[in-house]
């Protein structure tokens, strides 16, 4: 059964996103203050659910040391960690890289829309493109569109029922490979057993289950046994002061 998420309303990101045009000019192209001023925000109210400072540090760690060219984010929301990727990507030295980018995937219109005036205002538009859509829609066209073969950087943060139908597409469309790495939150809170099962089995496993099990997101895009994964668990605060985690998997060898 998948878990199902509480219905969410909009008003307290209409809030928040109002709150930060009210001090437009002094957050006009500053993305730290923005995430600042995000999370003063949400330490009142506790109501965003942003990955926040907490579990946040772990994405820029993994992101300074990675250093991706190529960054996809399941789960926009109202574009926190999308300005908080582009924040480290913009510190590394990738000056000898031409286009270093985030692509990030929102569902939600109205999500779509806050983010997209937030990156703005963060003056961040040229290095986080916002594709409106269900992930597993629109990833084939927003790949063929920007020509990649490979994602370097996976953040998987969406409804958590899609985690593993969307990871066995992205392994379906070869965009998994040695080295890629795929970041996961709310690996305790709420808690994402059938992902976490996946990633931890062997190849044996892995090819009995997507024979046998249809993929949700795709009938065609069934996932690749052969892509052999490293997985470690990260703990830290939610925006509410419970502990969650993050899976932060590494694609260590490719059998396929
Ligand atoms: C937990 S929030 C993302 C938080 C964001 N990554 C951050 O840390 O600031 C999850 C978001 O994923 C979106 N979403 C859920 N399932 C999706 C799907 N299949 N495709 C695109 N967006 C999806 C939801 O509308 C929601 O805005």
């Amino acid at each position: 059964m998948p878990v199902v998420e509480r219905e969410k309303t909009h008003d307290d990101e209409l809030d928040v996103l109002n709150h930060l045009l009210s001090k437009r000019e002094k957050l006009q192209n500053n993305p730290e203050l923005i995430l600042k001023e995000i999370d003063d925000y949400n330490s009142k109210t506790g109501k965003l659910i942003t990955i926040g400072p907490g579990k946040g540090k772990f994405l820029k760690r993994e992101i300074k040391s990675l250093k991706p060219t190529n960054v996809f984010e399941f789960g926009t929301y109202i574009g926190y960690s999308s300005i908080l990727i582009a924040i480290e990507l913009v510190k590394l030295d990738n000056s000898q890289i031409e286009d270093f980018k985030i692509y990030t995937f929102e569902f939600d219109p109205i999500f779509y829309n806050i983010s997209s005036k937030i990156v703005k205002l963060a003056g961040l538009e040229h290095i986080i493109e916002l594709n409106y859509g269900k992930v597993s829609n629109i990833i084939e066209g927003v790949v063929d569109n920007n020509k990649i073969s490979q994602i370097d950087f996976l953040f998987v943060d969406h409804w958590k029922y899609h985690y593993l139908p969307d990871l066995r597409i992205v392994e379906s469309l070869g965009l998994i490979s040695q080295n890629s790495v795929i970041f996961a939150d709310n690996i305790l809170r709420p808690g994402v057993p059938d992902y976490l099962e996946y990633i931890r089995q062997s190849p044996e496993w892995k090819q009995k289950h997507n024979l046998s099990v249809p993929n949700e997101n795709s009938e065609r895009l069934i996932g690749r046994y052969g892509l052999i994964y490293e997985t470690t668990i990260e703990k830290a605060a939610n925006n509410k002061g419970d502990i969650d985690g993050v899976a932060i998997t590494k694609c260590i060898d490719n059998l396929n």
